[in-house]
């Protein structure tokens, strides 16, 4: 019989639903809560309404889909942690109601884990051990898979995420929420090498970027002090630049990571990884040093409920399945399950 998984993701602002058999994806379903644009972030407690609005529609339309009924289901993964914890707990609570009517197993996913796990819905997928850079509007992580649920947290930001200095230094411009696709836009017809701001110095496999956005803060405050038109006249310029110390900065603790360890396998994810220039960099270099990359499909490497179903799938294999007590948790990090 074929071993059919719901999906269900809630962490931040994508209310998303997918279906999987046998491991393969039947349905991706995504509901953006737009409403945020309007006040330039995401608001916590308007996001988790939102989930309630939105849940049942979005899991409705992902077995309608598939074309599977609820009874057809053989396990509900969702995502347990991290993220906004009013968010997490909608899907959690549906999660296990629904697997508690139905009688069926639940299944807690880590979040970052399954941004990692997006590796495996499509071919060709990487082979143990490989090296994830998951760089998201909320989170920076450079993880090292040993295996489909042996994970170490090799790196991560100690402040903000790459994402949010994207969209944090969008909104000095003058961009509106998120500003990173924007930025990215924009910067192709920019000079990278026209403003020079200071690379993070950070030791080891972390990344830091809060010194940016405050040397992009000053930086834009005294030009614009003799010029009170210098953003208007250079954005593209300030694009490019912005986004070459972000790309340089994720970039170079990958390769750090790659040599001390020997590992050619790379992957990255998460929304910055639609990043234009993250994308050719991690060709460019790529290419000069051997590697073999992979880069998930858009839909796979933003919040998505089919990498949550697709780790529900590896963890069902391996019968890791949770209680019906379990509880959402705001900090979960890869590697504590
Ligand atoms: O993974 P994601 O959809 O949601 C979170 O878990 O945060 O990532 C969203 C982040 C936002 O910060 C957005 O600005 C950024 O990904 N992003 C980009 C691009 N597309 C999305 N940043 C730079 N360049 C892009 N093309
Ligand atoms: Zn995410």
């Amino acid at each position: 019989m074929a071993i059919v998984i719901l999906g269900i993701e809630t962490s931040c602002d994508e209310t998303a639903a997918a279906v999987l058999i046998d491991g393969r994806i039947a349905s991706n379903v995504v509901a953006t809560q737009e409403i945020h644009v309007k006040y330039g972030g995401v608001l916590p407690e308007m996001a988790s309404r939102l989930h309630l609005e939105n849940i049942v529609p979005v899991v409705s339309e992902a077995l309608e889909k598939a074309g599977v009924s609820k009874k057809e289901l053989s396990a509900i993964a969702f995502t347990r942690g991290p993220g906004l914890i009013g968010c997490l707990l909608v899907g959690c609570s549906y999660a296990k109601a629904m697997a508690l009517a139905l009688d069926i197993p639940l299944i807690a996913v880590n979040h970052m884990q399954a941004h990692v796990h997006a590796h495996f819905i499509d071919e060709p997928r990487p082979e143990f051990p490989f090296l994830c850079l998951t760089v998201s509007g909320g989170h920076t992580q450079l993880v090292l898979a040993k295996d489909y649920l042996d994970m170490q947290i090799l790196g991560q930001t100690i402040d903000d995420a790459a994402g949010e200095a994207f969209d944090k230094t969008a909104k000095m411009l003058g961009l509106p929420y998120p500003g990173g696709p924007l930025m990215d836009k924009l910067a192709r017809d920019g000079n990278p090498n026209a403003c020079h701001f200071p690379e993070p110095k950070v030791a080891g496999y972390d990344f830091s970027f809060s010194g940016l956005k405050t040397s992009v803060l000053y930086f834009l405050q005294a030009r614009t002090k003799e010029d009170p038109d210098f953003i208007d006249k250079r954005r593209n310029d300030l694009c490019a630049s912005i986004q070459h110390t972000i790309v340089r900065a994720l970039m170079k603790k990958l390769e750090f990571a790659s040599d001390e360890l020997g590992i050619r396998e790379i992957g990255i994810a998460g929304g910055v990884s639609a990043n234009s220039l993250l994308r050719s960099e991690v060709e460019r270099i790529g290419t000069e040093r051997g590697w073999i990359n992979y880069i998930p499909k858009f839909e796979y490497c933003t919040d998505n409920g089919a990498m949550i179903a697709m780790t529900g799938w590896i963890k069902y294999k391996a019968g890791q399945f949770a209680e019906q007590t379990v509880s959402s948790i705001a900090r979960w990090r890869i590697g504590e399950e």
